[in-house]
């Protein structure tokens, strides 16, 4: 798999601050994505590659890496300005409920209050698809919100390199058809998907 031509240039790529409550982020004055899913999925992984600096953004095998909600800024060499959120990710077993509903309370005040929020990425594994979380979290998405402006959601299939070649197509299919819309597929190893992902975002903050 070679990594596609580049067209989408970012000049400017930087952490701007990370908090547990989303109402001590800085005021957001541009439009912002936020990228949600299970921990381990590829959140913080995919976020570099889209951001193209390795290592801006702290990535691990052991799920629970990201622990809040961390806003990154980026500015592309067209000018398109937006800020990235990195969501921390959820459905990690070995967490006691406690520790699950303070969590789910971090991310779920982030999504309903937060202004200038025009999209959200879910990312989910291309081998496991959507499940029951993912369910839930696009049902949320959909809900009221105290924040002005409707959330475009994103379907993205994560790690799609560990399928092969050969077995993109089936894989994305299998989760198209369980999630009932086309998910973009993706790989923070190879650059798969970059500038379909990168077209969506923009269409989804521009409308174009
Ligand atoms: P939390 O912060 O715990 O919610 O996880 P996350 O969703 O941010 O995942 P992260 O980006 O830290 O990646 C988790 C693990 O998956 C790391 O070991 C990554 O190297 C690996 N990984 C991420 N993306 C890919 C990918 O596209 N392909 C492959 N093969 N591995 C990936
Ligand atoms: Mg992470």
């Amino acid at each position: 798999m070679s990594k596609p031509e580049i067209q989408t240039r970012v000049v400017h790529a930087a952490f701007v601050a990370g908090a547990v409550d989303s109402l001590q982020l800085p005021p957001p004055t541009v439009v912002e994505v936020a990228f949600a899913g299970r921990s381990n999925v590829g959140k913080s992984s995919l976020l570099n590659t889209l951001m193209q600096r390795k290592g801006l953004v702290r990535t691990s095998n052991t799920p629970g890496c990201t622990r809040q909600l961390n806003v990154f800024e980026v500015r592309c060499a067209d000018g398109l300005n937006l800020n990235f959120v990195d969501l921390p990710g959820y459905g990690w077993a070995k967490r006691s409920k406690a520790e699950k509903s303070q969590w789910q309370g971090m991310i779920e005040g982030y999504l309903r209050r937060r202004a200038g929020l025009r999209a959200v990425a879910v990312l989910v594994d291309v081998r496991r698809g959507v499940e029951e979380e993912e369910r839930q979290l696009v049902d949320f998405l959909r809900g009221p919100r105290e924040a002005s402006g409707a959330i475009e959601i994103i379907l993205v299939a994560t790690k799609v390199d560990k399928v092969g070649a050969a077995g993109k197509k089936p894989a994305l299919e299998v989760v198209r058809a369980k999630a009932g819309v086309k998910p973009i597929g993706f790989s923070a190893v190879t650059g798969d998907g970059y500038e379909e992902l990168w077209a969506r975002i923009r269409w989804a903050v521009l409308g174009k």
